[in-house]
Parts: C-alpha cells; structure tokens; sequence
C-alpha cells in the first residue's frame, strides 16, 4: 500500500482547485463535459474528502447530504497513474467514517456501471435497473452503515 493522507478539502481552497482539476481529467474531460459554475456552486454544502501522496493530490470524492438518513457520495476519482492501488479503497472507506460521525444510516451512490464491481468488492448493494447520466449507464448502489 502507498502513502496516503486523507483529509477534508475546504470548499473554495487551494486544495479544493485540485480537486476539481482532478475531477475535471478524470470523470468529466473523457466525456466532453464541462463543470458549470452553478453545478459548483450547490457544492458549498458539500464534505470534499482528499487523498494525498507527499504533496500531491492523487484521488477525490464528495459527500452531499441528503436528508437526515442518508449521505450520497459522488464524483470518486482517483489520478491514472494511482488506479488499481488502493487508493480508490482508502477514500471510500475513510467516506464512510465521515458519513458515521453525521450520525446517518445509509451511503448511497450513482456508480458509473464500469465501477460497479468496485464498489461490490467494498460490499456496496445494487439496484437491478439501470439509468442514464452524464451520457453513460449508471447503477444506484448503497452501503447500511
Ligand atoms: C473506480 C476507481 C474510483 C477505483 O479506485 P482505485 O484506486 O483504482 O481502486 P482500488 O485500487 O482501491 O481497487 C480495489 C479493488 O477494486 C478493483 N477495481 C477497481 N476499479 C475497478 C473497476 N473499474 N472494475 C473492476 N474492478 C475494479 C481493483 O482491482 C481492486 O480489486 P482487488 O481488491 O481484488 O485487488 C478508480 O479506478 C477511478 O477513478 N476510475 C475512473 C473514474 C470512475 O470510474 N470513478 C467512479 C465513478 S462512480
């Protein structure tokens, strides 16, 4: 396993730029979309979660509340070169302490369908339909905390 650090990213910080340059390479640019300012803008309310290797900011995610029962994480994205390292693994598990200390039940999800087996391996629960986002197939999937 590499180094890691995981930390909450301040809206608007540095570090949350990198976030969202991060966000931008890895789940948006490939498929020619854009973040729009008022997108980001409803990210104010939002827990942005960071991983770091020595400095650099290597995967993301977010964590939107819902209601008083559920948290829903959004926007996982680890850099290229640090897939398949862990790295994915050490951000959803230190999301689901986070949504604990929120005090919530459920963590749910929009997984792309080609991350569904990823999510499964953390023992994340399915749906069996399938629905469109961003352009692609989409599986809404959950964790009981
Ligand atoms: C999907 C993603 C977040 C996973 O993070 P990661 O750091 O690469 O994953 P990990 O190294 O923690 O992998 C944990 C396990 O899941 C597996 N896994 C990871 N991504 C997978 C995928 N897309 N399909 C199948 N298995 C996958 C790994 O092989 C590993 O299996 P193992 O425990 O048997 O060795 C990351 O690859 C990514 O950013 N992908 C592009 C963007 C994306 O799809 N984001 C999710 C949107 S819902």
């Amino acid at each position: 396993m590499i180094d890691l650090q995981l930390q909450r990213l301040s809206f608007a910080s540095p570090a949350y730029a990198l976030s969202i340059s991060l966000r931008h390479s890895i789940l948006r640019a490939p498929l020619g979309l854009n973040f729009s300012l008022a997108e980001l803008q409803l990210e104010h309310e939002q827990i942005h979660l960071g991983a770091w290797h020595i400095d650099e900011l290597v995967g993301c995610l977010v964590l939107a509340p819902i209601d008083q029962y559920a948290v829903r994480m959004r926007q996982v994205a680890v850099r290229e070169d640090f897939q398949q390292k862990g790295v994915g693994t050490a951000l959803v598990r230190y999301s689901e302490e986070v949504a604990r200390e929120h005090d919530v039940d459920t963590l749910t999800l929009h997984a792309r369908k080609s991350a569904v087996p990823f999510y499964q391996k953390l023992g994340y629960q399915e749906d069996a339909e399938e629905f469109m986002e961003v352009g692609i197939p989409h599986i809404r999937m959950w964790l009981s905390l």
